[in-house]
């Protein structure tokens, strides 16, 4: 990485393929459309390639197009998609990606959108691996190969070819080097070899996988970079969706913690890739923060709550709470027991206390919710305490009301505004 963090020798351009069906998850959702950590699986692909710059970046799109074309364009409106009509396979796809970028040379990185492990330090060595070769292809030992396309070495421990788990043969199932969908392309070699391709196989597919034997077989050298177990998990059905979830998960943890984070107990933390949290925030068990939530510093959560696009400010205290959508103050307290929704709003140092339920509702300084209430379509100044069992009767059935109520105002014990 160079000074600015940028990677140096950005590829050509990036194809990651995201076109097919996805049967195996027995979903009607695109595959690389199913959520871990908060994000689809193709988020966490391109957010680990974003730091290589390339000029373009093109994702192959085919099964659920429309779903996985108007989720890009919210969230990644800059890159290009390319149609692949019928899934055809890998190779295939690649070629109706080549044929979309036209003229380019060069290294091209070519990955699955099903990885969701992959590091930007795993697609940068495979692109480094290619200096001076035709493809370089990113692979990992793994105890349990099942599934994968097999490395075949020739006797020089030289790649040879990948045979995929399908049409492997006994000895050839036994090794334990796969393939992780990653590789770096020479474009030009890239593109007189994929005119090579043949369907001769168990699924009927052009499989991206042969282009390597082919080079080989033209005399072009060819090379593997390896990575962990862990990074190269593909996902291609629930089980390893889940699977990549716990990793990601506890990678997430990990880097808060380094960051100044306290967390009793990690293992039972879940936290988004789309959370923001400051140092010194404090977690006790049980907690789950997700969407756009923002916790800032001197901020105890726990244990038992589950924060959603939820902000909460300095020094404030959330315990055993559901919030969905709500902002808590600096010094705030919260819980046990509290369920704010959408629209809640406390200030700082107030207070809403145990089996209280807020909603659209405005909290001002220091005012106090204790107990056992229901705040809907309120306004609250400051300094105002609302006793026990306290109902916000905000809807007569047809329409909603609000209610206003002043600073430094006491309401009494089972009272109905
Ligand atoms: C593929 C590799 C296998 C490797 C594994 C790593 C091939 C033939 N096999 O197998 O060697 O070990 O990934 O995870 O490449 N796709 C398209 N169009 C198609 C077919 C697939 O865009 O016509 C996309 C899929 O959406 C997916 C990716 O290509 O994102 C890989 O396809 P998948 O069916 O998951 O291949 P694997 O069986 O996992
Ligand atoms: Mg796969």
């Amino acid at each position: 990485m160079n000074k600015t963090g940028a990677h140096s020798n950005p590829p050509a351009a990036i194809i990651v393929l995201a076109a097919g069906a996805g049967t195996r998850m027995k979903s009607t959702k695109p595959k690389v459309l199913h959520q871990v950590a908060g994000m689809a699986l193709l988020d966490h692909v391109l957010a680990a390639l974003a730091p290589l710059e390339s000029a373009k970046t093109l994702v192959v799109v085919g099964h659920g197009k429309e779903w996985v074309t108007e989720h890009l364009k919210q969230k990644h409106p800059k890159l290009e998609t390319a149609v692949q009509g019928e899934q055809l396979g890998t190779g295939h796809a690649v070629k109706v990606a080549l044929d979309a970028l036209g003229k380019v040379s060069g290294p091209v990185l070519i990955l699955a959108g099903d990885t969701p492990l992959l590091t930007t330090d795993d697609m940068q060595n495979t692109i480094l691996g290619l200096s001076g070769n035709a493809a370089t292809v990113l692979t990992a030992h793994l105890a349990n190969p099942t599934g994968y396309g097999r490395i075949v070495r020739d006797s020089n421990r030289g790649l040879d070819k990948i045979v995929e788990h399908k049409d492997a043969t006994a000895e050839q199932l036994a090794i334990t080097e796969v393939n992780s969908g990653v590789y770096a392309f020479d474009a030009d070699l890239l593109r007189t070899a994929l005119e090579n391709l043949a369907t001769d196989n168990s699924q009927g597919e052009q499989y991206l996988t042969d282009v390597l034997g082919i080079l080989r077989s033209q005399g072009q050298s060819v090379t593997a970079v390896v990575t962990t177990e862990e990074n190269i998990l593909g996902v291609n059905d629930l089980r390893q969706l889940a699977a990549a979830g716990a990793v990601l998960r506890s990678r997430i943890c990990d880097e808060w913690m380094l960051a100044g984070v306290t967390m009793v107990d990690p293992t039972t933390v879940w936290i988004d890739r789309t959370v923001e949290l400051d140092a010194e925030v404090t977690i006790l068990p049980n907690v789950t923060i997700s969407g756009a939530s923002k916790i800032r510093n001197g901020a105890n959560i726990g244990p038992d709550c589950s924060l959603h696009d939820t902000v909460v400010d300095h020094c404030a205290t959330v315990i055993r709470t559901t919030s969905i959508g709500a902002i808590i103050g600096e010094g705030a307290n919260v819980g046990p027991y509290t369920y704010l929704r959408p629209g809640t709003v406390l200030g700082a140092g107030a207070k809403a206390g145990g089996f209280v339920e807020m909603k659209n509702a405005n909290l001002g300084p220091n005012s106090k919710v204790p107990h056992l209430s229901y705040v809907g379509d309120a306004t609250i100044g400051e300094g105002t305490n609302i006793g026990a069992a306290t109902v916000f009767v905000n809807y007569d059935g047809q329409e909603k009301h609000h209610t206003q109520v002043g600073s430094y105002v006491r309401i009494g014990s089972d009272t109905m505004l």
